[in-house]
């Protein structure tokens, strides 16, 4: 039932935060109309080299949005058709649309309970000869353990392409998830951390041949790489999302302040059992929460019970991948135990860089009571 409130507490504040950026943007508007430099410009140039030194890798290639990044990534990382790509179930349909896109095979395997990350010991049990490469994501802003992977890629010789689309600010043992990969991609849609006022994404790249290739493709030319000729087309950044993303990466960090803060407030209500835990604690592990989770075995009860108090809430993936209509295209590595337990259970909480403190309080404790009352009676 949805009770329509002005104090309803939403998951998502996109206007709020955009606005001690308006007349910045504004004003930079005003000469990018007169200058006619609309594509490819100056904003763009500036965003890939900003992107590319605070993901710790050598170019960023600004592309029209975080699907058209996977695309070009998986491709440029040499995926063909037929060769398969180890995912995760746990994810967005952009993941898998990509490699499907490449006529490749998404091998699903399972993810961990701690994280709802992909398990590198489940990929380490789907690789076939014909695995070209893993494709993990950090999902709702949570590193993944990328040294196993890391480390399962190389004894295999399979590349590594991070779908970084909810990632962005994200740290794995003290370093940006993004110079983990051979490439990392990101999405610039309203939604995500590093947000646009449209569509966008970024290819971050570790060889500076990639990033001339896809600096190719995006803007029509084609490419040979070694026997195999990719046609280009257009999948370029737009300016203007890169004029606006230029002023708001420069509030990340301060955002980002915010949105941790909300989620230490939901910590502090929350028992670790039934929310994200570090896997690798202590050793430099960052999350930016793009999302915050928590999981029950009565979410919809727990569900009922905010949206009855005011608060939005969401539930994603559920059921995951496997089951969804493209899993036609994919192939299951193995059980989905915990990625089905995870579309089952976890329930998505408010969080944003405008979420006022005392809002996400009374968030924090109204899932803390219901956690607490679960477990009394679960043990009366
Ligand atoms: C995990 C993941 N991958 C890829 C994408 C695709 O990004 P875009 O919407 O910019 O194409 C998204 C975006 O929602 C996502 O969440």
């Amino acid at each position: 039932m949805s009770h329509s409130s002005a104090k309803r507490i939403g998951r998502y504040d996109l206007v709020t935060p955009m606005m001690p950026c308006k007349d910045e943007i504004m004003e930079k508007f005003e000469k990018f109309l007169v200058s006619g430099q609309y594509i490819l410009g100056k904003e763009v140039d500036a965003l890939e080299k900003d992107m590319a030194q605070q993901c710790g890798v050598c170019e960023g290639v600004g592309v029209a949005s975080g699907s058209s990044a996977l695309f070009l990534a998986l491709g440029m990382a040499g995926v063909r058709p037929g060769d398969e790509v180890i995912t995760t179930p746990y994810t967005f349909d952009a993941t898998i649309e990509a490699i499907i896109l490449l006529d490749a095979v998404p091998v699903l395997v399972d993810i961990q309970p701690e994280d709802l990350n992909i398990s590198p010991a489940a990929i380490e049990a789907a690789i076939t000869d014909k695995t070209r490469a893993i494709m993990p994501v950090p999902i709702y802003g949570a590193p993944c353990d990328m040294d196993p992977i890391n480390a399962i890629a190389e004894k295999h010789g399979l590349e590594v392409v991070v779908d970084m689309a909810q990632g962005f600010g994200t740290l794995y043992k003290g370093k940006p998830m993004g110079s983990y990969g051979r490439m990392s991609t990101l999405s610039f849609y309203p939604t995500k951390n590093l947000p646009g006022i449209g569509d966008g994404g970024m290819v971050l790249c570790k060889d500076p041949q990639d990033a001339a290739r896809i600096r190719k493709i995006r803007a029509h030319q084609a490419v040979r790489m070694n026997d195999h000729l990719y046609t280009g087309w257009n999948s370029r950044l737009d300016e203007v999302q890169a004029m606006v993303l230029n002023v708001r990466l420069a509030r990340f960090a301060e955002e980002q302040r915010d949105r941790n803060r909300v989620g230490e407030i939901y910590d502090g209500y929350i028992p670790a059992a039934h929310r994200l835990q570090d896997i690798n604690p202590g050793q430099g592990n960052h999350v930016t929460y793009h999302q915050y989770w928590v999981r029950t075995t009565r979410r919809d009860e727990l569900q009922k019970l905010l949206d009855e108090n005011g608060v939005d809430t969401a539930i994603y993936y559920d059921p995951p991948m496997n089951h969804h209509v493209l899993a036609e295209y994919c192939r299951e590595g193995g059980p989905m135990t915990e990625a089905e337990r995870a579309g089952r259970e976890v329930l998505i909480l408010p969080i944003h860089a405008a979420l006022p403190f005392e809002d996400a309080h009374k968030v924090g404790k109204l899932v803390g009571e219901f956690l607490a009352q679960e477990s009394a009676s679960a043990a009366s």
